[in-house]
């Protein structure tokens, strides 16, 4: 999704904007493009489809970014594309009629057509066909002689319904940038007599530790020597900084091939992370400080609903059956983006559960401020400090499992669910869950490390299947109840990734309808652990294969040849923690599939990691 970077300081702005958009590559994009602000109030602008490396190869030489004596100033952007196809015209940034006001953009201006007649009746020439560049049109047309550029900017966003995040340069203020926020994150990073600006801090973290994030509905003008925050009404607001704590080896590959195959390896030690400090042995139960809800207020609680989307509302199906199982609390999950259409009702004895591993996603979000406003409470399980989504709830889960990059998400996925065992083990104990049970779950999750590195040492025989399988048409993916989301996930890491089509199904469901499809050239990929419904799960394995389907069963023990083609094996957990540790070949299957298909991996086609827009 679109990024944004921007720098005031003595150093040349290209060079830190060219970097700063490849470390914004992951979050997936069309295009590419910077401006500055060059000698004798001009500005430059290059700006192509493509790719950050095409966008480098494009800056002319002469491209010059460092005004003698005064520093440099520049703005930067990575667009995926919303109004308008992608190419060099449609790329930010875009500028005013004169080449004066140079704005970047993440979000959606609602009212563009509207705003575009107005200007164009008075004379603005556009270039593209972007929502955007109405921006620029529009702030030029409110800094006329004289007016500072943050009060142009303010007059301007009057005007503005939708959503944004945007940086403004201005050939005729190069000594300043001014930024805004409206339901797009803007991160202003702190430097030595140098200030940076990004929509996302993996942006800054090779420059700077010093961060404050804008809230919506406020602006900053930002300066080589520091930066002052106020809002759409002009009043000044003070914001303190605050230090980002992920490392920065975490945005580099370290060795593996891709960012998705690190995350993948990466998880005992983010789910050590989840846990540490919140295990409580004495009361067998858990410990999460931010959750802002004491013991009575939770026994109130009587049913809970949470809400992600994508991998997130899957991890949430995996919580929702943990919280269900150990606390006998109904408990259910919706995609946030289907429950904020749908004028949901809100319960005050309903705990609401909002799931994010960016904490930016709209649809998250925008669920998260209905169910507030109609008085709701909400939690958050999210793994972006400091994100939006955070900020909005009434308290939470931070995963700590450091930056995911790879678009497909691994190892958040799995820290949240270690999130929600956590959390259904604490409500669980302040409701019926007993004592020796609670104990069952402490030791079942303290174990999962060591088992999440034992699945992965089996990489190897994973890819040679994977290989096998990838030349597929299509795959099945199937569950029972515990199983249901492992199967949902392991699909949709599959078509993710690979672009192989895949369908998830509960497996108590394929004789009333896709059995149909089963044949040769359909592979199903069984859930079958060691569990009360291992008879159930073997007999829906015999009727594939009475329908000369192939196999590949996950699970404890590997069923009779003639039930499964192939059988992966992980070590047995507790059966309330199982999913957690048959969903890790899935990821290995997944990624293996897409690296025999020559796909690319942290880049898949047409997908973001952050989704800030509708
Ligand atoms: C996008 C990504 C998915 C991700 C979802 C939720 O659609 O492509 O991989 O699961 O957003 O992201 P979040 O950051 O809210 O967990």
């Amino acid at each position: 999704m679109c990024g944004i970077v921007a720098y005031i300081g003595p150093k040349d702005a290209t060079t830190f904007l060219l970097e700063g958009l490849q470390r914004l590559e992951y979050r997936g994009y069309d295009s590419a493009g910077v401006a500055v602000a060059g000698k004798a109030g001009t500005l430059k602008v290059c700006k192509v489809k493509g790719r950050v490396a095409d966008l480098a190869a494009a800056v002319p030489a002469n491209f010059f970014s460092k005004q003698r004596g005064k520093g440099s100033t520049g703005i930067g952007h990575t667009r995926w594309a919303t109004h308008g196809v992608p190419s060099d015209a449609n790329a930010h940034p875009h500028t005013d009629t004169s080449g004066r006001i140079a704005v970047v953009h993440n979000g959606i201006i609602e009212n563009a057509d509207e705003l575009r007649a107005r200007l164009l009746a008075d004379g603005a020439v556009f270039t593209s066909e972007t929502d955007t560049e109405v921006l620029g049109h529009l702030i030029a047309a409110h800094a006329v002689e004289g007016t500072e550029l943050e009060d142009a900017v303010r007059a301007a966003l009057g005007h503005v319904v939708g959503t944004y995040g945007i940086a403004v340069l201005d050939a005729a203020q190069p000594d300043r940038i001014v930024v805004a926020r409206n339901g797009s994150p803007i991160v202003l990073g702190l430097g030595e007599k140098e200030m940076f600006v990004a929509s996302d801090v993996a942006a800054l973290v090779r420059y700077t530790r010093q961060v404050v994030h804008l809230e919506d509905g406020e602006l900053a003008t930002v300066r080589a020597d520091g930066f002052r925050t106020f809002t759409e009404d002009a009043r000044t607001v003070t914001r303190q900084p605050s230090t980002v704590d992920w490392e920065i080896a975490s945005y580099d590959t370290a060795g593996y091939e891709h960012f998705l195959l690190k995350e993948i390896h990466e998880q005992p030690a983010a789910v050590e992370r989840t846990l540490s400090g919140r295990l409580d042995e004495r009361f067998a139960t858990a410990h999460l400080g931010g959750l802002n809800l004491d013991a009575r207020e939770l026994r109130e609680i009587r049913r809970v609903k949470i809400l992600g989307c994508g991998s997130a509302y899957y991890a949430g199906e995996m919580g929702a059956q943990l919280i269900e199982e150990l606390a006998r609390i109904p408990a259910h999950s919706e995609p946030a983006s289907e429950f904020r259409y749908r004028n949901p009702v809100i319960e005050a004895d309903t705990l609401y559960v909002a799931v994010s591993q960016s904490g930016e996603t709209y649809d998250t979000l925008a669920a998260v401020q209905e169910i507030k406003r109609k008085g709701g409470r909400v939690l958050g399980v999210v793994n972006t400090v400091g994100s939006a989504i955070a900020r909005e709830c009434d308290g939470g889960i931070y995963l700590h499992a450091g930056p995911e990059i790879s678009v497909a998400s691994t190892k958040a996925f799995t820290s949240t669910v270690i999130a929600f065992a956590l959390l259904a083990l604490h409500f669980g104990r302040i409701n019926d869950l007993s004592p020796a049970d609670g104990r069952r779950i402490v030791a079942g999750l303290k174990a999962l490390p060591g088992q999440i590195r034992e699945v992965l040492g089996q990489e190897a025989e994973i890819a040679k299947l994977a290989a096998e399988y990838a030349g597929s048409a299509g795959m099945m993916f199937i569950g029972r109840v515990r199983g249901y989301p492992v199967a949902r996930e392991g699909a949709q890491k599959l078509k993710e990734i690979s672009y192989v089509h895949a369908e998830a199904y509960p497996a108590s469901e394929l004789k009333h309808g896709p059995l149909a499809l089963i044949s040769p050239e359909l592979p199903t990929v069984a859930l079958v652990p060691d569990d009360e419904l291992l008879d159930k799960n073997l007999t829906t394995l015999g009727e594939i294969k009475a329908r000369s389907g192939r196999v590949l069963a996950i699970g404890h023990r590997a069923p009779e040849a003639k039930l499964a083609d192939h059988a992966i094996l992980v070590p047995k957990s507790e059966p309330e923690l199982d999913p957690l540790l048959l969903n890790i070949p899935l990821q290995l299957l997944a990624y293996y599939a897409a690296v025999a298909l020559e796909r690319d991996v942290d880049k898949p086609r047409n997908l973001a990691k952050s989704v800030t827009v509708e």
